[in-house]
């Protein structure tokens, strides 16, 4: 036997034992002819005493054999601070070389040796919890009545709009997989397959452009119904939400709140708010254009936005980069006084001070910000100085605010492609009595049965009622200007197996990488996931991606075009 004991088991209880421990050597203090070994495995650290010399480099794995003492000065800070190990042998299992780093070392080193910097404590505990927070959720999913499936890696391109990762055949040369944005596709036709109830812990690949919040391969809890309306989606979710948070925190949540998309632009600015602080957008449209403020008279849309004290110009001015990083073209202040409006735009609006100070709540000693412009860039652009506000000022209450956004638009316009694209996914049912409803209908206005779940200002969930009709299914691909080859050749087999018999049906993906990081009150997802990559998408321990021998490639049929 290797151990009889971790270090963290041993209690005054075990006094005089005589006891095998094996582990790290995490830190060694010498006082004369004794040597003290804080000795570290994953379960705690258990202090030895050497009465012979041993020299040993820190992080050398050891195992001993001694007797356990009980200390007459207890170490508070251990659980096993009642005693040590006297130690009789001792044997060296692995020697360590001096560690690559140390505390200061940069983010990059840190990954490189992701396997050092994970012997910390913190870190550990942070992929243990990962662990645990899953094993709960299944739990629940598993007493409901849910199956968990597995789908395939190597598929084709899913729905979801970003960029595959693509993986060459060597069977077929000169075709490709696609390694899954998400099992979409599959976990609908298991609906089709009559599997009722389905979730899978999964992984998906995005080749998109990476932040604080997005890595190239992550994790979802993905969920799909059969039967069932947006409510009872909905329902299982927040159910499912609770449940993990009374056996994690041993806390009852309140029933989250709601808001349309509409609601959450015009009151935050953003489809994802942070309802942790209560600065509120206000439309001041229609007093804005009574104004002789021409920047206001002649934009589509002014929206508002109250902070509780004076800001000092340059607070602004940083304010002011800030929405303009977001398109808006300016942004526009004044503050507030017993009298009216003061500084800043405040002389263009003398005649309307009142009105607005009313439309906004204000009293005095406070600031309004405007920005004017089409609807939707002015409230991204103020809901983003509204977020910036939120961390500048500590606005923040230190609670879990959930929120569901619900009715969001079935389209959306890409600047980048020039068009309207589906804002969830083409799969998504579209808020109409028929089919017929759908010809010729405006793309502009038209909502989805989609749904996303937002924690502390991010989204930690989405989904959707799918279309489970083909003539539906056909109207929107009309209206996304796919045309029926182009469909066919995308997502053929699965149109063919919408028309043989398929359920009303809905799910939903949970980020779970996103809802981990902020249960557990990290501000990245790289620390809760074990071997991330960084900001360019390389596995930096790895080295990867790398290249390939030249044999690889020609077994594949590919070379590289030679740039001219
Ligand atoms: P969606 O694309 O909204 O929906 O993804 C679901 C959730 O996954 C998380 N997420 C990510 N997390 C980390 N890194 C990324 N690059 C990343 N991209 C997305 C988000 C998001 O809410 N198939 C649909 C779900 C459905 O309709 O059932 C889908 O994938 O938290
Ligand atoms: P100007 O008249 O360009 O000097 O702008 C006066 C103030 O209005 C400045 O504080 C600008 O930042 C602001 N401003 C300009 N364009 C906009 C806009 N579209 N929305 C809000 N404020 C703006």
């Amino acid at each position: 036997m290797l151990r009889t004991h971790t270090c963290d088991e041993l209690r005054k209880t075990h006094a005089q034992q005589h006891v095998t421990l094996a582990g790290w050597v995490h830190a060694i203090r010498t006082h004369g002819t004794v040597t003290f070994i804080d000795l570290r495995d994953r379960y705690g650290i258990t202090q030895l005493v050497f009465t012979t010399p041993i020299r040993v480099q820190k992080e050398t794995v050891i195992q001993i054999t001694g007797r356990v003492e009980e200390k007459t000065v207890p170490n508070k800070a251990l659980s096993t601070g009642e005693v040590e190990v006297h130690v009789e042998t001792h044997k060296i299992l692995s020697k360590a070389n001096p560690l690559p780093f140390d505390e200061n070392a940069t983010e990059e080193t840190r990954m490189k040796y992701r396997y050092l910097d994970l012997r910390a404590t913190e870190k550990q505990h942070k992929l243990i919890e990962r662990a645990r927070i899953i094993r709960i959720l299944r739990a629940y999913l598993d007493e409901q009545g849910f199956i968990e499936l597995e789908t395939p890696q190597l598929g084709k391109s899913t729905p979801e709009g970003s960029r595959d990762y693509l993986v060459p055949s060597r069977t077929q040369p000169g075709t490709f997989y696609a390694l899954p944005q998400s099992p979409q596709l599959f976990k609908q036709l298991f609906m089709i397959a009559g599997m009722d109830k389905y979730y899978q812990v999964a992984r998906c690949f995005r080749d998109e452009d990476l932040r604080k919040d997005r890595q190239p391969e992550f994790t979802q809890l993905d969920i799909e119904m059969s039967f069932v309306e947006q409510e009872d989606v909905m329902e299982l979710i927040e159910n499912l939400t609770k449940h993990l948070w009374k056996e994690y925190y041993g806390k009852e949540l309140l029933p989250f709140r709601r808001l349309t998309y509409e609601e959450a632009m015009r009151t935050y600015g953003s489809d994802k708010p942070d309802t942790r602080f209560a600065l509120h957008l206000t439309d001041v449209t229609t007093i804005a254009h009574k104004t002789p403020f021409a920047v206001f008279t002649n934009a589509e849309y002014v929206t508002a936005l109250k902070v509780p004290r004076q800001l000092s110009r340059k607070e602004i001015e940083a304010l002011t980069d800030c929405a303009k990083i977001h398109h808006a073209q300016g942004l526009a202040w004044t503050h507030t006084t017993a009298e009216g409006l003061e500084g800043g735009i405040g002389k263009f609006l003398t005649e309307h001070a009142q009105e607005i100070k009313t439309a906004m709540d204000a009293t005095q000693d406070e600031t309004i910000l405007f920005v004017a412009d089409e609807k939707r860039t002015a409230q991204n652009a103020l809901g983003a100085v509204r977020s910036a506000l939120g961390e500048q000022l500590g606005l923040m209450s230190d609670t879990h605010a959930f929120l569901w956004v619900t009715d969001f638009p079935m389209f959306e316009y890409s600047e980048e492609e020039q068009r309207y694209v589906a804002a969830h996914h083409p799969f998504t049912m579209p808020v109409v009595g028929s089919a017929q409803e759908l010809v010729g209908a405006d793309k502009k206005t038209l909502t989805s049965y989609a749904y996303d779940l937002v924690l502390n200002g991010s989204e930690i969930a989405g989904g959707s009622i799918r279309i489970h009709d083909t003539q539906i299914q056909q109207e929107v691909f009309t209206l996304l200007g796919i045309r029926k080859e182009e469909a066919q050749e995308r997502f053929g087999f699965f149109l063919e197996a919408l028309t043989y018999g398929t359920p009303p049906h809905g799910g939903l993906a949970w980020g779970l990488d996103r809802l981990i990081t902020i249960m557990l009150g990290g501000s990245s997802i790289r620390d809760v996931i074990a071997f991330p990559k960084n900001k360019e998408a390389q596995d930096v321990m790895l080295a990867a991606p790398s290249g390939v021998r030249e044999e690889q490639l020609t077994e594949l049929n590919l070379s590289f075009r030679q740039e001219q």
